[in-house]
């Protein structure tokens, strides 16, 4: 990574915000290997039940719906994703959950879900609140889209941890706890709990790195 030009890492950045193409592609599938420990935990904190709804936003290539789906009986997927490359390749991924039609991915413009009120028992999000535009005003669209008690999850790797990547630069917004729990407490949502974690991932030059990330149960 120390050998990569400024404007490869903004590119790394753009395509981390919003994957495009086939480098999107490659970069879809390494996010997936690298944050699978992060998705993991998100969709235990979950607490799927048989039948639920579930929508999970920003899926990448979601090639892990098959976790989801393992975790209860009958459930609904739904998937929202602002790049047409990973609405794609989730697509993909999944022929054969498609073809059941209990999954369905939606491209979407990142600001307006585009389902009724009431519509989810469970949502969860990991590694894109970063690149939300209007934090508050997504929060109150998901709260809308949410069954009254329904569990929302969102993943992210800590502010400390992220600071020092190379590639975060302009288009990264960074959260830590207190970050997080000062924008749940101006919206509707009751934060339930938030989980530390740590892992160890391997970096692009082959390195281990230690990562801190934190998985924020809320309620509606
Ligand atoms: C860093 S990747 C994380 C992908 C996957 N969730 C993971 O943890 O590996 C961010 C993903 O979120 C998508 N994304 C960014 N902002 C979004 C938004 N407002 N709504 C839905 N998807 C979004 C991007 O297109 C990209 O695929």
């Amino acid at each position: 990574m120390e050998n990569l030009s400024p404007e490869q890492l903004i590119e790394i950045e753009n395509q981390l915000s919003c994957p495009n193409g086939q480098f999107g592609i490659d970069i879809g599938q390494n996010m997936y290997s690298t944050n699978l420990g992060m998705i993991t935990s998100s969709i235990n904190a979950l607490a799927i039940a048989s039948g639920n709804k579930v929508l999970e936003i920003g899926h990448g290539n979601c090639h892990h719906l098959p976790i989801i789906l393992e975790q209860a009986e009958n459930i609904q997927f739904y998937g929202l994703e602002i790049s047409e490359t990973m609405k794609t390749e989730a697509e993909l991924k999944n022929k054969e959950h498609l073809k059941q039609q209990s999954v369905e991915f939606t491209r979407y413009d990142g600001i307006s879900i585009p389902f009724p009120e009431n519509s989810f028992d469970k949502v969860m999000t990991a590694n894109t609140i970063y690149f939300w535009k209007k934090p508050l005003q997504f929060l109150a669209e998901i709260h809308r889209v949410m069954k009254p008690n329904g569990t929302f999850v969102i993943a992210f790797a800590q502010k400390d941890f992220m600071k020092d990547l190379p590639f975060v630069k302009e288009k990264f917004q960074l959260y830590n706890n207190q970050d997080l729990s000062d924008l749940v407490s101006k919206s509707s949502f009751k934060l339930i709990s938030i989980h530390n974690k740590t892992e160890n991932v391997i970096g692009t030059a082959n390195e281990l790195i230690n990562r801190n990330y934190a998985v924020a149960v809320l309620e509606k």
